[in-house]
């Protein structure tokens, strides 16, 4: 499963070139009153820590105000606001109610099936409170784990808060992640507690979710005490008395009094495993005050918010890191009024999203590339049927979003007045790093830009040093930044060697960038073995390892290959073992994606399996994936004199052409 590491970098959009051009300058009247000034770049570039210290005490509120902005004595391990004390929760609500915005919307919830629920901020603070105390209950304590494995609905934000609330770390698994994938999260983590639902609605139908929760803990020995189910869909459960406890029971009952006790800076906050280049999901490490300061700020100046008039949606999943910035922490600590919705976007039918754009008067859209590609796809008579003038800034976030998306997204969406922020970060930087500010920046489509005031995120050749305007590279970030991650959990040394031992002194993203003549950031796609379908971070090594685990496989080799809706897509290449390699290849195929399906999680299915007799290898055994890339993107195949066998390419293309 070695690999020549020169797959990922080819994953750009094609048309790029032909727009580079193009920008569009801040509309006046926007600039005029936007949040976002010139200045902050200014004011950031002259004393970057002084700049976040101000920010960090403008947006929060502190019970112990910090004397140190930023303790770097001990790199890459950081401390932001060291000695500074506060909590999270009474952050994103108690401090709202108490300035007299309790009556102010929270959350807008909107449930696949129609149904629909208001959170104010009182209201959502009480509810904080009774999980805060009901977690207490069940033994929870400050420093511990609770595994979140719930859909969107209003209970995830409450756990998320409730756990920040009592300084225990969340640990979200995404809800279509396997029992297996849940399960080694929870032992990664040793969580305490489990909140799950009994089920969530997918497409129209009821979709189980409890019952991984129970095949992950099936065999009694994992670290988990409670679980404590939402009744979302009405689903069956089986139920394990002493372990199992319905939310109804155990939070609605608990009392709503609750004081947030204030914990230093450095407090974790959550844990969100993401993929890398092994096999192994690594554990992303979030603390505090640093995250919640990048968070706030990126979310009031990249989205222009007016917490008192906008309402805000941002379509991602809470079990992912743009659902943990930019759904719970940012909106909420800036008390803003947002949308969520549980289901997909053509359910019940394809014009759903502009259908609650509508209805709630969105005023700004933070979703996925992939998405915007669909909706070309279905066309735009769709959204063309809705009232989409509330619309006044969108966001696009996950991938490389390709100007033909992204000219889209402004014309059809936008109605050719809002301006477009594409903004690049990673699970890892816990908050926006490069983006424009809307009514400062002119706009590219396709470029994310430029790195934010206090960010200093460069393009650098192989040997470290800055490529000019016009070059092309490797994405890092210069200096340390308040929203950073800490550690991975468990392994500080796997922290150390995946992002800051590749050039000394810098954070290396694993991303390939390049700029422009103006000096802008093009984003090229990964580097590395880490493939990024529809915006979902997956691993090579991780479904080749999978495969491999099933009996009929002797060897595999996973590539992302270009895709036209999904950014890249899923293609693997598979040696059977002896007598399974006589089975009906067809079959074979399908067992294997399912396969993968029920030991990663759909997300992770290859979209083709192709059982071939051998893999392109070198005569040193290594895999040269490139290769295998080349067929699965249809193109010629690139030089292939290094292999032990020439002729294997040859037969492999032809049967994927098949
Ligand atoms: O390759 C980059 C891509 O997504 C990766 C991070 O994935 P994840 O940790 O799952 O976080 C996704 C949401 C922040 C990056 O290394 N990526 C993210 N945003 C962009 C992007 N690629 C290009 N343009 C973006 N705006």
């Amino acid at each position: 499963m070695s690999s020549d590491q020169s797959t990922g970098s080819e994953t750009a959009p094609m048309d790029n070139l032909s727009h580079e051009s193009r920008s569009f300058a801040p509309d006046p009247a926007f600039a005029r009153d936007a949040v976002a000034q010139q200045s902050l770049y200014a004011e950031a570039g002259e004393d970057r820590l002084a700049f976040w210290a101000a920010q960090a005490r403008e947006l929060l509120t502190w019970e112990t105000d910090f004397t140190e902005t930023l303790d770097w004595s001990n790199p890459p391990f950081a401390r932001w606001f060291g000695d500074g004390r506060l909590n999270a929760a009474y952050n994103a609500l108690d401090r709202h109610v108490e300035a007299g915005n309790g009556e102010r919307v929270a959350i807008h919830f909107e449930g696949e099936p129609g149904d629909t629920r208001t959170y104010t901020y009182a209201q959502l603070t009480e509810e904080v409170k009774k999980a805060a105390n009901a977690f207490t209950a069940l033994g929870v304590t400050a420093g511990d784990r609770v595994a979140v494995y719930l859909p969107m609905i209003p209970e995830a934000v409450i756990t998320m808060l409730a756990c920040a609330r009592i300084g225990a770390a969340h640990s979200v698994v995404f809800g279509g992640f396997s029992a297996d994938a849940l399960r080694s999260r929870i032992d990664d983590a040793e969580a305490k507690l489990v909140v799950t639902a009994d089920g969530t609605w997918r497409r129209g139908k009821p979709s189980a979710l409890k019952t991984a929760v129970d095949a992950a803990l099936a065999d009694g020995k994992s670290t988990v005490e409670n679980v404590v189910v939402v009744k979302r869909n009405g689903e069956p459960v089986e139920w394990t008395e002493g372990r199992d406890q319905w939310w109804a029971d155990t939070v609605e009952t608990a009392s709503a009094e609750h004081t947030a006790e204030a914990f230093e800076a450095e407090q974790p906050l959550y844990i969100l495993y993401t993929s890398g280049t092994t096999g192994r999901p690594k554990g992303i490490l979030h603390t505090t005050g640093g995250y919640l300061t990048q968070a706030a700020f990126t979310h009031r100046n990249v989205f222009d918010l007016r917490p008192e008039t906008d309402v805000y949606w941002c379509t991602a999943d809470i079990g992912w890191v743009t659902g943990h910035s930019y759904v719970v922490y940012g909106p909420l600590v800036n008390g803003a009024t947002q949308v969520i919705y549980e289901g997909t976007p053509d359910t019940p039918h394809q014009g759903r999203w502009w259908e609650l754009v509508q209805k709630y008067g969105v005023t700004i859209l933070y979703t996925a590339p992939t998405a915007i590609r669909t909706m070309m796809k279905w066309g735009e008579d769709i959204p063309g049927q809705y009232d989409l003038s509330s619309l006044r800034v969108l966001g696009s976030v996950g991938e490389p979003i390709n100007p033909e998306a992204w000219m889209w997204y402004r014309r059809v969406i936008g109605g050719e007045r809002c301006p477009v922020v594409d903004t690049w970060w990673q699970t890892e930087t816990g908050a926006i790093m490069i983006s424009p500010l809307p009514g400062v920046t002119a706009a590219k489509p396709g470029s994310a830009q430029v790195p934010l005031p206090g960010i200093t995120a460069d393009v650098v050749d192989e040997t470290g040093a800055s490529v000019g305007d016009g070059g092309a590279g490797y994405l890092v970030v210069r200096e340390p930044w308040p929203s950073m991650l800490r550690t991975i959990w468990g392994d500080p040394d796997r922290f150390v060697d995946t992002y800051w031992s590749r050039f000394e002194g810098m954070y290396f993203a694993g991303d390939g960038a390049r700029k422009d003549d103006d000096g802008d950031v093009w984003l090229l796609g990964r580097v590395d073995d880490v493939m990024n379908v529809s915006g979902h971070r997956l691993s090579t090594a991780e479904i080749e390892s999978s495969l491999v685990g099933h009996p009929a496989v002797a060897e595999a080799a996973v590539v992302g290959a270009a895709d036209e809706t999904t950014g890249q897509a899923v293609i693997a290449f598979v040696i059977l073992r002896g007598s399974a390699a006589d089975e009906d290849h067809d079959a074979m195929s399908e067992t294997l994606r399912q396969h993968v399906g029920k030991d990663i999680g759909a997300i992770a299915k290859p979209r083709k399996v192709l059982i071939v007799p051998e893999l392109p290898k070198t005569r040193s055994g290594k895999i040269m994936r490139r290769l295998l890339k080349d067929v699965a993107e249809g193109r010629e195949v690139g030089d292939a004199t290094t292999l032990a066998d020439s002729t294997v390419m040859n037969q492999i293309a032809a049967d994927f052409a098949k």
